[in-house]
């Protein structure tokens, strides 16, 4: 079925001018930008989306650091689009993200608290719907 997905160019991605690049891919591939907004997340907003990860320890300096600087969010759509997504983008850890994927193209890691890994796409239906509504409420 025609799904929507959240996306979220992180900060490292932002910082290290590959926004553009990554929208490039998602466009490539054929899936339609619903909405994108370029935008410095505040705290409340990042323990909300990241509300599974609480009690992990990852999770402050996760916070902090999408937090450190604008992420675009974007919402995309198309057949399928939560996994075809998340496929585009490879495995969380980017330093083994398979060459093609956004991660294993453009990332790798930088012996951080936390892995900077680009982008964030939703993992299912129910968390696309919940992180939808929580960066565009007026969608
Ligand atoms: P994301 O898909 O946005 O969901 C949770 C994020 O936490 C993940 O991408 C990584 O940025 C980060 N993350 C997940 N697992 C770890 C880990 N073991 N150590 C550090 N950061 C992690």
């Amino acid at each position: 079925a025609t799904e929507r997905t959240l996306i979220l160019v992180k900060p490292d991605g932002v910082r290290r001018g590959l926004a553009g690049e990554i929208l490039r891919r998602v466009e490539a591939k054929g899936y339609r930008l619903v909405a994108v907004d370029l935008r410095t997340a505040g705290s409340d907003l990042l323990q909300e989306h990241y509300a599974e990860h609480a009690g992990k320890g990852f999770f402050a300096p996760l916070v902090d650091f999408m937090a450190s600087g604008p992420v675009l969010a974007v919402v995309a759509e198309g057949e399928r689009v939560i996994e075809g997504f998340r496929a585009l983008a490879g495995t969380t850890d980017p330093t083994g993200a398979a060459p093609g994927t956004i991660r294993g193209d453009l990332g790798r890691d930088w012996g951080s608290a936390v892995q900077q890994n680009l982008v964030h796409g939703s993992d299912s239906p129910e968390s696309a719907a919940r992180e939808i509504a929580l960066w565009f409420p007026t969608l």
